[in-house]
């Protein structure tokens, strides 16, 4: 469950699976899925592009359609067009992906996103009627040198004062926040409780203000960064924490059922 603070609203429980799983690993994936009864933690996956087809029909086959949202890691801000190789959010929807990744650190490190690139991609996955997640994270230099608030601040507001969050809101979209240090990911290093809560404290304030308290404390904030069956239940009891974004430990069905039920 979220913390104090943030609305009471089941845990958000995301699996990035980054480039893994092809169409076979997907169906294998949703065929071992373990999940509790309807109404506990919000179950979100992020296949690649290629595998939601065969992920979709594999969750049907089990009757958790409803049970289990989709979404796409990356999209291209434009609709439509001459971009090899991209694929937007209207074609993400048409495939039945409901949320998309945005402005991940990979995305931003490996592929060179910058502010713009991350608000144009929200902006378009908002106007397609999908549900952004914004990645927001601090590099361990960042860190070091006392630059957190200033880092993950400029990455917030930037999407917020550019991309018609506040609007698309008030038209009843739906707007997720990600915390995830650039350290933590993929490192097997985990921010503790603390330093998630320090995190989520500052971006929730960041989106009461901008975004109004109604709709500020309704973006649920995950944590992510090395999440595991073993610390997922500490990280989510974690004041402001409403869920977590897995990268790794969402690639087996059984650590990511454990995750999940760790957030129910
Ligand atoms: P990780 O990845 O859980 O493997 O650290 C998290 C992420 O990149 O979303």
């Amino acid at each position: 469950m979220s913390g104090t603070g943030a609305s009471p609203r089941p845990a958000v429980v995301a699996g990035n699976w980054k480039m893994n799983h092809g169409p076979a690993d997907a169906v294998a994936f949703a065929r071992e899925l373990e999940l509790e009864a309807e109404g506990v933690a919000e179950v979100l996956l992020f296949p690649p592009a290629t595998s939601l087809a065969a992920l979709r029909g594999a969750l049907a086959e089990r009757g958790l359609s409803s049970r289990v949202g989709l979404g796409v890691q990356n999209v291209h801000p434009a609709e439509r067009g001459a971009y090899t190789g991209e694929i937007s959010a209207s074609l993400a929807l048409a495939s039945g992906a409901g949320f998309a990744l945005v402005g991940h650190s990979e995305r931003r490190h490996l592929f060179g996103e910058t502010h713009d690139d991350t608000a144009r991609k929200t902006a378009a996955v908002l106007a397609a009627g999908m549900t952004p997640i914004l990645c927001v994270g601090e590099t361990l230099g960042e860190r070091r040198a006392g630059r957190l608030e200033e880092v993950i601040l400029r990455q917030l507001d930037h999407v917020l004062t550019t991309a018609g969050v506040s609007d698309r809101l008030l038209d009843g979209s739906r707007f997720y926040l990600a915390y995830e240090p650039v350290w933590a990911i993929g490192t097997g290093e985990t921010a503790t409780p603390g330093d998630a809560s320090e995190a989520h404290a500052i971006l929730r304030s960041c989106l009461i203000d901008r975004l109004g308290s109604e709709h500020g404390l309704d973006v649920p904030i995950l944590y992510g960064g090395s999440v595991k069956p073993e610390n997922a239940s500490e990280l989510m009891g974690a004041p402001e924490v409403g869920g977590v974004l897995v990268g790794g430990a969402s690639l087996d069905a059984r650590s990511f059922s454990a995750i999940v039920q760790s957030g129910s």
